[in-house]
């Protein structure tokens, strides 16, 4: 098991009442497998992802990422273990104003000391997703599908073990919304990178392993559809 999340809970404090908005989500996710997860606007989705990631805390329940219980780590201890094992591709894809395309993919092989050869890396990743030429731009000077296809170069370029991406798909146009779908498969397939998926494109979940419907902060049903082989 890549991940494990033990009745996990996420509570805010609200003005009146407690919001909560996680409850009580358990499931498992094995080692390459493609899994989506689904659900209406506000039930929870990106918290969880977030929370799977180590980038936020459960209010109560246990994670386990890549056999480690971030659950229970310190900041300097999940970020190292993200450095080390986890992408993330956010809803609003967070590239570096202040950096290129190019810097941009090189920042999680800066992160994890491997400054050696990382151009190269970043450059192959870039041009993988068809930006090699646009290396030397700024966010600022791309389109949202290309910060897109930039976020999903950065988010592979320190070969993640698994990677969680937040609507990758969600503001693309069909044709760039499948190049970023095909790169995400092929990935898989080549690296076995297990794969996390939050989407609103029911064409995209049909074609994961297995999809997690959220309602309302809770998992309403968990359906596999393709079985994935590894443990
Ligand atoms: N920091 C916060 N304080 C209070 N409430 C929050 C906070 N962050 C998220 N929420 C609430 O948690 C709920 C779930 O939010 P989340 O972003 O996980 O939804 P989502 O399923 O990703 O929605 P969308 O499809 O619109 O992206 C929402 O009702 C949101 O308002
Ligand atoms: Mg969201």
């Amino acid at each position: 098991m890549i991940l494990e999340a033990k009745e996990i809970f996420k509570r805010y404090s609200g003005v009146n009442k407690e919001l909560t908005v996680l409850d009580n989500i358990s499931f498992h996710v094995k080692k390459g497998e493609i899994l989506s997860i689904v659900g209406p606007s506000g039930s929870g989705k990106t918290t969880l992802l977030g929370l799977c990631a180590g980038l936020d805390n459960p209010s109560s329940g246990v994670l386990n990422l890549a056999g480690e219980p971030i659950s229970q780590m310190t900041e300097n201890e999940k970020a190292e273990l993200r450095n080390r094992k986890v992408g993330f591709i956010f809803q609003n894809f967070q590239l570096l104003p202040t950096l290129t395309a190019l810097e941009n993919v090189m920042i999680p092989l800066e992160l994890q000391g491997r400054a050696e050869g990382a151009k190269d890396k970043a450059m192959a990743l870039l041009e993988r997703v068809g930006l090699g030429g646009r290396h030397h731009h700024y966010p600022s000077q791309l389109s949202g599908g290309e910060q897109q296809r930039v976020s999903l170069a950065r988010a592979f370029s320190n070969d993640p073990e698994i990677l969680f991406a937040d609507e990758p798909t969600g503001n693309l146009d069909e044709e760039t919304g499948l190049i970023v779908e095909n790169l995400l498969f092929e990935l898989n397939k080549e690296k076995q990178t297990t794969l996390v998926i939050v989407t609103h494109d029911l064409e995209l979940a049909n074609k994961t392993d297995r999809i997690i419907k959220l309602k309302g902060g809770k998992i309403i049903s968990d359906q596999i559809l393709h079985s994935s082989s590894q443990a």
